[in-house]
């Protein structure tokens, strides 16, 4: 199926986050969708399918324009989209998540649909339990369990947005497995990203937003600075490494062992200093989310002692920890970090008001107004949080940390964000780091990330965590060859 975007306008208010973008994607192929924060990327795949209107232009299916004025609509055409952030239902079974969405609705037999639920994801080498709950899964099975519906709807054209922000590499070569799969099956792909490497190795052509405006198209052999021009308007670079001085010992974990239902980490001793930052590197759901959960005071510890400051903090409440100058920063920055439907300025309320600090809404404003400069958020004091684009609510969430922590714990800082983005969160992170001593906890999928910004590096392997390793005396190889379990105790169901 062709699908050709005409003359796409699309305000929010004063912001024009779809500028006149024509666009033609060839049916069977991967294209790719590039563009910094706010670009204009969700904007304008939400419009292909259906959840928004377009204020001007047509969409045309092999060439006849179509009207939608709902998702149902835009799968009726054949269109489905994987959002951003999952819009799966947590609280329903697998099977029940399956058939949402389908025509006939209570008249379908649930073998059926349990049987055709079993059989796609038997095609692409899912493993989906049709009677396990939503929620139990990880991103990435929520992910092949939408791209399972969509097809069962009659998809032919499935748009992913940022598909592999939440997902572990291995769940990575899968996805991308199934997409040069559904592509030579004649499926079109729109593959919206920020990472070039990901542009390379899957899409036949990419097209750049910038400003809400299609700034070029390219097709293979890629030129990748040309790309980061385009996305950008300037050449971006990531910089030298640089290291803050280390000081006195902020955070200490003596033989500690957490456990979780997943997973057991055990026999972790280890000394953070003032201004360090480690790296946790590792598949997703080797133990670095709980080893970083237990040292905010999240989970109790099973065994081993937190120390923070000198203070024993073993088995305190995260609000001791809080109080002590640790705070932490969730992945799911819509489910645990920030509140649907309140805006920035009540955010920025809420985060203060545990400090007693704001008296009036005068000077809320002010510092909110303050807070949206320096941390360059594309919105405004009153703009809700789901109206801010995904690397506008990962700055959000960064701008309401307090200054002057001790030690700040977070998975995936950068998640979600475009490169220049990601370098300034760092430029912030490394500042606290230098000036205010901070120490830095953090776990991340990517591993240039890990090595560039990191002092000592932690790889975990189900559950079993290496010596810290000074970033300066490894390298990306050897890292990956860590997490994949090399010069680890291999127990039998241990290797990936
Ligand atoms: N519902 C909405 N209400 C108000 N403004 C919105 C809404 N949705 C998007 N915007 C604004 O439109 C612009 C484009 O947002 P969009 O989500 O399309 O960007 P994006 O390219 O997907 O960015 P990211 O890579 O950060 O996800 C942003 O400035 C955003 O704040
Ligand atoms: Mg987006």
């Amino acid at each position: 199926m062709e699908i050709e975007l005409r003359h796409i306008h699309k305000y929010f208010g004063p912001v024009h986050a779809n500028d006149d973008i024509t666009l033609t994607i060839p049916s069977g192929s991967i294209q790719g969708l590039l563009g910094e924060n706010g670009a204009g990327k969700s904007t304008l795949m939400k419009i292909l399918s259906g959840y928004l209107r377009p204020d001007a232009g047509e969409i045309r299916i092999n060439g006849s324009p179509i009207e939608m004025h709902s998702p149902a609509d835009a799968i009726r055409f054949g269109i489905g989209m994987l959002h951003q952030d999952p819009m799966d239902f947590p609280p329903m079974r697998v099977l029940d998540n399956f058939m949402v969405g389908y025509p006939e609705g209570l008249l379908l037999p649930r073998e059926e649909a349990r049987q055709a639920l079993l059989d796609l994801s038997a095609q692409f080498g899912f493993s989906l339990d049709p009677d396990a709950y939503v929620e139990s899964l990880t991103v990435g099975e929520r992910q092949q369990l939408e791209i399972v519906r969509l097809l069962w709807l009659g998809a032919q054209v499935l748009i992913f947005d940022e598909p592999t922000t939440g997902i572990s590499a291995q769940q990575k070569e899968k996805l991308f497995a199934a997409l040069h799969r559904l592509a030579d099956e004649g499926k079109t792909i729109i593959f919206v990203t920020h990472k070039l490497e990901e542009v390379e190795i899957l899409c036949d052509q990419v097209a750049v937003l910038r400003a809400g405006k299609l700034v070029g198209e390219a097709k293979p052999p890629y030129d990748l600075d040309a790309l980061v021009e385009m996305m950008f308007g300037k050449v971006v670079t990531k910089g030298e490494r640089v290291s803050a001085p280390l000081g006195k010992p902020v955070l200490q974990l003596k033989n500690l062992a957490v456990e979780s239902h997943r997973i057991r980490i055990a026999g972790v001793n280890l000394e953070v200093r003032e201004g360090e930052v480690i790296g946790l590197a590792g598949m997703e759901g080797s133990g670095q989310r709980q080893l970083l959960r237990a040292c905010a005071g999240l989970i109790r510890p099973v065994e081993g002692e937190i120390w923070v400051d000198g203070h024993n903090l073993t088995g305190k409440p995260y609000h001791d920890f809080m109080r002590h100058g640790v705070a932490y920063v969730p992945a799911a920055r819509l489910e645990e970090g920030l509140v649907p439907n309140l805006t920035l300025l009540e955010h920025m309320i809420l985060a203060d008001e545990q400090r007693g600090l704001i008296i009036d809404r005068q000077a809320a404003l002010d510092l909110t107004k303050e807070r949206i400069k320096t941390f360059n958020i594309r919105g405004r004091p009153h703009s809700t949080i789901e109206s801010l684009s995904g690397g506008n609510q990962q700055r959000a969430l960064l701008a309401l940390l307090r200054p002057g922590l001790r030690l700040l714990l977070m998975e995936h800082p950068t998640r979600g964000l475009d490169m220049e983005s990601a370098i300034w969160v760092w430029q912030t992170l490394k500042r606290r780091c230098r000036e205010e001593k901070t120490a830095i906890f953090f776990m991340s999928s990517d591993l240039e990330e890990i090595l560039h910004y990191s002092d000592r590096i932690l790889v975990f392997f189900s559950g079993q965590v290496s010596e810290p390793i000074p970033a300066t005396e490894t390298d990306i190889e050897q890292l990956g060859q860590l997490i994949g379990g090399r010069g680890f105790n291999t127990p039998e169901e241990a290797t990936p």
